[in-house]
């Protein structure tokens, strides 16, 4: 193409044209975008690599897994952060372990996971420990204040007394509720 063309009066259609198709990819790529970050938060993205691994079962026959009130939660729902920068973050933190699947000797078997849950489990531990368990408080949102009439008394009682203490006090979900998703390892 000829540069100066585009100063031409005719070419007026061009620049035209050529803004058209920058904004036609501009939006596709934007929705590209989420669509792939969408997909890469599917329970099938993460069981792409897990996949001989029991944590989908598992997460079925436990509470989250629609039993009760029909919810089937999420591997990210509970796994990933829903701050977007975070989230981000996070992602390149799951993206490492691309380098783990490519390295570690039988990752994808049940055998490794039986022998390694233990320490795994403590690495999500950690992650919900240093987020105060912000998942599970983005859906459990009245287990401290306003709780429901329905939550059994016990249960009351443990979260207001908890709640009372002061923050840096106070234990977080996962430290009183441990494997609400998969086997947490005894011993
Ligand atoms: C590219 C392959 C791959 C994908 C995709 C993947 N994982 Fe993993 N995951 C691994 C490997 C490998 C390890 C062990 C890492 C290590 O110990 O070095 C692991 C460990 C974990 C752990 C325990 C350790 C930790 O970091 O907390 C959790 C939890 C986990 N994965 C959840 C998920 C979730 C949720 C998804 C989907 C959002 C997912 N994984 C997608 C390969 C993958
Ligand atoms: C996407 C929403 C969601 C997330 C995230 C979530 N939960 Fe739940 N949770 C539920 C639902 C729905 C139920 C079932 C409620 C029912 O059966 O009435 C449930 C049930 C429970 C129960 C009751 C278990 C039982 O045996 O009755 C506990 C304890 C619990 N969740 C703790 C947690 C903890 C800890 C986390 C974070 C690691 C978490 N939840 C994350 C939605 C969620
Ligand atoms: C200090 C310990 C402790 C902490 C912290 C704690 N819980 Fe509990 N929770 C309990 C006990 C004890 C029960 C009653 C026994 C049971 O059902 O497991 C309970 C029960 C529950 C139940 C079932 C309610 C019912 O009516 O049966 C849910 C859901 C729950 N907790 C979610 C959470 C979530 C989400 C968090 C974090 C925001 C949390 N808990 C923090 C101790 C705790
Ligand atoms: C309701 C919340 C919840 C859901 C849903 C959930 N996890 Fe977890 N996950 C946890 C918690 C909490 C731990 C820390 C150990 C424990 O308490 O069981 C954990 C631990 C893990 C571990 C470490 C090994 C182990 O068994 O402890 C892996 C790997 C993992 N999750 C992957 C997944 C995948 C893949 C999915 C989706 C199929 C998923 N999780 C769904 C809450 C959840």
């Amino acid at each position: 193409m000829n540069w100066r063309a585009l100063f031409k009066p005719s070419a007026k259609y061009s620049i035209l044209a050529l803004l058209v198709v920058g904004v036609v990819v501009g939006v596709v790529g934007y929705f590209a975008t989420q669509q792939t970050l969408h997909a890469t938060s599917s329970d099938e993205f993460c069981m792409s690599c897990h996949s001989n691994h029991s944590l989908k079962d598992e997460v079925l026959a436990s509470a989250h897994g629609g039993g009760r009130a029909g919810v089937t939660v999420q591997c990210q729902d509970c796994h990933l952060p829903h701050n977007p920068i975070k989230y981000m973050i996070k992602k390149i933190i799951v993206s490492k372990d691309l380098y783990g699947f490519l390295t570690i000797d039988g990752f994808n078997t049940q055998a490794w996971l039986d022998e390694n849950r233990k320490e795994q489990a403590d690495i999500a531990l950690k992650y919900f420990r240093a987020t105060d368990s912000a998942n599970c408080q983005h859906c459990h949102t009245r287990i401290y204040e306003n709780q429901p009439d329905t939550m059994k008394k016990m249960a009351k009682r443990m979260h207001e007394r908890n709640f009372k203490k002061e923050a840096d006090k106070r234990k977080t979900c996962v430290d009183c509720h441990k494997g609400v998703a998969h086997v947490y390892p005894k011993g």
